[in-house]
């Protein structure tokens, strides 16, 4: 059995994070995000090769996966000529399969277990299953309303306030039938959510839901983003290293934590950091691979991505920053702020 992983959007809602890498390859602690979906495949003996359908910026992501080896699953990569929209990239990378295939969109984190997924598909006989997760306001996802048996009877995506009907959603993971692509037009941009799944419906398919109220997540934008590193430090997602330590202060044994500097747990410090003496890392903080925090600097509630450096007296607090970012002395930097790469914020400004 084959698993698509659709991974070529642009990520927009993640700028400027994503600017210089793809929205699959955005780091969760000190693994690209893709690492946590392959270990859910994984899990899933049937499933033996992965296709990576891409768009936006494939090197960056071939160049981490390569052939899978690494993780343990065959992986080979499907590039689009543009973008063809969600089921248009199913139809591109499906074109060879004959058999049901697993699809998940590539920024969905759960912890769902994938065979009773694939188990049900194959009981009722579906033409496609989708996953349903329930979540408090439906409008940035597509809203799914079933009846008693789980046949899905409407797929409504990003509904209007007053078109909110029911709280269940696509959480973005399918068992597809690839004898349904042909209906998806070759080489133009098609939406599985507002032309697939309607066309189903509309047909009377067999196209029914597995509802899942456990750990589900899309990390598409910044307060998600965060909130995952939040979910896996609580251990409300089991990830290393907090799986067995919710809330410890985690430090790589290749970081170096001068004495004087204070951390305060749940915080993460990748190898080859330095905090120096005096520098507070405060709860709810990942400091990425090679950064400094200097003498009195603050850092809490932030994401600070791989050779950053936070320089005396400064403070960042509520903050994502990118690669290579440079914080004066004494800067503060507050609420909200996302830094791409390489920004440069100068001594005593404030953002
Ligand atoms: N290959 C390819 N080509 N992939 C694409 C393309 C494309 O043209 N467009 C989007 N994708 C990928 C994205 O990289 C992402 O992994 C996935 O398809 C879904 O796109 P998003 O842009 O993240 O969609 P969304 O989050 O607004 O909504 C989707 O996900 C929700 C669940 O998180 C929809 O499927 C909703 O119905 C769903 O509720
Ligand atoms: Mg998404």
């Amino acid at each position: 059995m084959k698993a698509i992983l659709l991974a070529g959007g642009k990520g927009t809602r993640l700028r400027p994070l994503t600017i210089h890498t793809p929205k699959p390859i955005v780091p969760i602690f000190d693994r690209p995000f893709l690492h946590y979906q392959l270990d859910l495949l994984k899990q899933v003996p049937e499933i033996d090769e992965v296709i990576l359908s891409l768009n936006y910026q494939p090197r960056r992501i071939e160049e981490i996966f390569g052939d899978g080896r690494d993780s343990g699953l065959a992986i080979r990569y499907v590039v689009e000529p543009a973008p063809l929209g969600t089921a248009g990239a199913v139809r591109y990378a499906g074109e060879s399969l004959h058999e049901s295939v697993v699809v998940f969109n590539g920024d969905v984190l759960t912890q769902l277990d994938l065979a009773s997924v694939i188990a049900m598909h194959r009981e009722r006989k579906a033409r496609a299953t989708i996953v349903l997760t329930p979540v408090e306001n439906p409008s940035a996802y597509g809203l799914v309303e079933t009846d008693a048996r789980g046949n899905i009877q409407r797929f409504l995506e990003k509904p209007k306030p007053d078109e909110i009907t029911s709280n269940h959603i696509n959480a973005g993971i399918y068992i597809l039938e690839p004898d349904t692509f042909d209906r998806i037009p070759k080489d133009t941009a098609w939406s599985i959510e507002r032309s697939f799944f309607p066309s189903l419906i509309e047909r009377g398919e067999t196209f029914v839901a597995h509802v899942y109220d456990g750990y589900w997540i899309d990390i598409g934008t910044p307060d998600k983003y965060v909130q995952v590193h939040h979910d896996i430090m609580d251990a409300r997602y089991k990830a290393a290293p907090f799986a067995s330590a919710p809330s410890a202060a985690w430090v790589s044994p290749q970081a170096r934590v001068e004495e004087g500097a204070i951390l305060q747990g749940p915080c993460f410090i990748d190898e080859g950091a330095v905090i120096k003496s005096g520098a507070r890392i405060g709860p709810y903080t990942v400091i990425g691979k090679q950064c400094h925090v200097e003498e009195q600097a603050i850092v809490e509630q932030s994401i600070v991505w791989a050779n950053c450096r936070i320089s005396q007296d400064a403070v960042v607090r509520h903050t994502i920053l990118g690669r290579h970012c440079h914080i004066g002395r004494n800067a503060n930097l507050n609420h909200g702020s996302v830094l791409g790469d390489k920004s440069v914020v100068t001594d005593y400004s404030r953002v």
